[in-house]
């Protein structure tokens, strides 16, 4: 077909200007193929960590109303552990469900506490083909829920710090590549990198739970975890949700301390506060997609209104073109599936 040379446009003062034709966005948008080749964000499976629950004794338990997040014993862990490798699954995070909670959380840092099993059994089976972080907070241990030590009905920022030393140096001895502090107690990650140092764990990454606020999104893992505070709430901890500016200083405050990794939690209704720490800091970012986010996301796709996948991947693509390395979400498994 002869090429045709475009007629010089006259254009009358009422049509669209040259310009509108030829600024035509849509013509990327044309074919699959077309709009992968420009797609701006992607998401690949080491850029998802899978939260895992891990309790005592010989069973697993449903509870609570995450689907397929039950807590497991530690041979359904191992199970599942399994066909996540085989599905290309790369890092977990931990969360330890003891069988007895005290005031001093003993189940955190006890040699052979849940969680210390867990990472070496984990270790043992799979090396270092999985990446393996734990969760390094106290509420799942405590009798009285909080994330710390209580002097009356506040939670002691420094008595808290001994207790987090000494745990994470316990997490680091059975194996953990990662602890990932989680109480927001003011100078932990220092404490713990400290800690890790004196007693030769070098290597051991800290990926800091740097901007935590105190969310109402905790309330599925709370009730999986059974961690809910038995009075009071975390809002002497955990940051106001009105606040931004507070974020970066804390992100700013667990680098200098030296974190390897900072995370931002939750994710969708935060994803200002990540695109602003990516954008202010150059450390690793990681972004927590909590239960509650989770749980409204998994109501939405079974309502049939969109497509489950479509409603999952739209999500996480969210979180990561604002900005996050690294996402924990509670999809991840399936998420690997369609990945
Ligand atoms: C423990 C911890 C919580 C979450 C992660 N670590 C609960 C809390 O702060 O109450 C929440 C994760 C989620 O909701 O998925 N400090
Ligand atoms: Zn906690």
């Amino acid at each position: 077909m002869p090429l045709k040379t475009a007629p010089r446009q006259t254009t009358p003062s009422n049509r669209r200007p040259d310009f509108a034709v030829a600024q035509r966005p849509r013509r990327l948008r044309r074919t699959p193929a077309l709009r992968a080749m420009v797609q701006e964000t992607r998401l690949a499976k080491d850029q998802l960590m899978a939260p895992l629950f891990v309790r005592e004794g010989p069973e697993s338990k449903t509870v609570g109303q995450l689907p397929n997040h039950p807590q497991r014993c530690l041979s359904d862990l191992l199970r599942h552990l399994e066909t996540f490798v085989k599905k290309g699954g790369r890092s977990v995070i931990l969360f330890g469900i003891p069988d007895n909670k005290n005031p001093e959380a003993t189940g955190a840092w006890h040699e052979k506490g849940i969680i210390q099993n867990a990472v070496r059994a984990i270790k043992k089976s799979f090396g270092d083909e999985l990446v393996v972080a734990a969760d390094l907070c106290f509420c799942e241990y405590t009798d009285h829920g909080h994330c710390g030590v209580l002097t009356g009905e506040r939670v002691d920022n420094d008595a808290t710090l001994e207790l987090i030393a000494k745990t994470a140096a316990s997490l680091a001895q059975a194996g953990a590549d990662i602890v990932a502090p989680s109480a927001m107690m003011d100078a932990q990650v220092a404490t713990i990198r400290q800690s890790l140092d004196r007693n030769n764990f070098k290597e051991t990454i800290i990926l800091s739970y740097a901007a935590k606020y105190a969310s109402t999104m905790y309330g599925p893992f709370r009730e999986l975890a059974q961690s809910t505070p038995g009075f009071g709430d975390r809002k002497s901890y955990q940051m106001n949700p009105a606040n931004a500016e507070e974020a970066l200083r804390e992100i700013r405050l667990d680098i200098e301390q030296g974190a390897d990794m900072v995370m931002v939690k939750p994710a969708l209704p935060y994803l200002d506060i990540i695109a602003r720490a990516k954008q202010t800091f150059s450390h690793p970012m990681a972004a927590f997609q909590v239960s509650g986010e989770a749980w409204m996301l998994e109501q939405y796709a079974q309502s049939g209104m969109a497509r489950r996948q479509d409603v999952l991947m739209e999500s996480l693509l969210s979180i990561r073109r604002a900005g996050a390395d690294l996402i924990i979400s509670y999809f991840t498994e399936e998420v690997l599936s369609l990945l």
